[in-house]
């Protein structure tokens, strides 16, 4: 799990947070992990909900209400639906983030705010067990001394941790804030948790470039069509972004955080639903493959013919 977004004043460095911006810091639930689970049921280009007491209310005519009830307590049971609930919540919020609300007396809207804290919490929680992450892989058995690398692994393994210096941000060893406690702890996890400028171009395939006129409803996702510029980490630290910043004395550091991403985990980056499924790497899903991945890496500070060369993925 990523630590919660902190500032290490020797390193002059952020570490931890989730998202490529590390927005879902952690400050206010103590897990990023649960901040960022806390995005996609009210965005409007992912589950698209109107009102955050919406996920309340479906976790109250789900299947599992009474377990949850059992373990996060009663909050979620006493909240007065109004009847037009269920209408209020199959209403998608439109591109501008405004939709509908549900009423709620402020009693009510206290305890739905707490089941979304405790929903949160509860993903998080699920996405740090062995469920979701078994430690199980060929990595896992050969570092445990139960496996032997093929040559050609081998071969990737050495290149990985030397000449290509990978390791250098993605860590190799077992040095990821290691508590002793379980083999999640002591296993590498491919992430120093910090943020990088790898000078990635743009995905103009992204439809958030082409959205520079008025929609349906007259919004404008982005007036900068094709000039946007993603400044990742600098644009969440500069407070721009409507996220709050935990600490008021990292806005002043945003300037040097342009541009920069979240280094990832590499765990399972090669894992897909089935063999043919292409997979989209990096945070705008600009390299197809993990050949391009590594073309790119090898052949990113070559001098090309214009700047963002379109060719990057071939040599130049
Ligand atoms: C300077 C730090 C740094 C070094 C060195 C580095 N990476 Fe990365 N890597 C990053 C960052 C930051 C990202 C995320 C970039 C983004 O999302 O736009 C990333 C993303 C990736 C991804 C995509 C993961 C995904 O889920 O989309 C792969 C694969 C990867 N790196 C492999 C490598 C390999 C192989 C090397 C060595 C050749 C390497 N990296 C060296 C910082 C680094």
């Amino acid at each position: 799990m990523a630590p919660i977004l902190h500032f290490n004043a020797t390193q002059q460095d952020f570490y931890g947070g989730n998202f490529w911006d590390m927005r879902a810091t952690g400050a206010r639930l103590q897990s990023a992990a649960a901040e960022q689970s806390q995005g996609p049921p009210t965005n409007p280009v992912e589950m698209g909900l109107p009102d955050t007491a919406c996920v309340a209310y479906r976790l109250s005519r789900g299947n599992y209400a009474t377990l949850f009830v059992k373990v996060c307590g009663p909050s979620l049971q006493s909240i007065q639906w109004p009847a037009d609930a269920e209408k209020t919540c199959s209403t998608p919020v439109g591109r501008n983030s405004v939709g509908p609300q549900l009423s709620l007396s402020t009693e009510d809207r206290n305890r739905a705010n707490a089941v979304y804290d405790q929903f949160a919490l509860a993903i998080a929680a699920y996405e740090a067990s062995p469920g979701v992450n078994a430690f199980s892989s060929k990595f896992d058995a050969f570092l445990a001394g139960q496996a032997t690398l093929t040559a050609q692994e081998q071969h990737g393994y050495a290149l990985f941790n030397g000449h290509a210096q990978c390791n250098t941000c993605h860590l190799s060893g077992n040095a990821n804030g290691a508590t002793g406690g379980t083999v999640a702890d002591a296993a590498p996890l491919f992430t120093d948790f910090t943020s990088s400028n790898l000078g990635l171009p743009k995905n103009l395939d992204l439809p958030f470039y082409h959205e520079n006129k008025p929609d349906q409803h007259g919004f404008v996702a982005n007036p900068q069509g094709l000039a946007f510029v993603d400044l990742g980490v600098g644009a969440f630290l500069s407070g721009s972004q409507g996220t709050p910043v935990p600490d008021q004395s990292w806005i002043q550091l945003a300037p040097q955080f342009d541009g920069k991403v979240q280094v990832p985990t590499l765990r399972n980056v090669d894992l897909r639903p089935y063999p043919g499924f292409v997979k989209s790497y990096m945070h705008n899903g600009y390299l197809k493959s993990l050949k391009e991945v590594v073309h790119f890496y090898n052949t990113r500070d070559a001098k090309c013919p214009t700047a963002n060369d379109p060719n990057v993925k071939k040599t130049c």
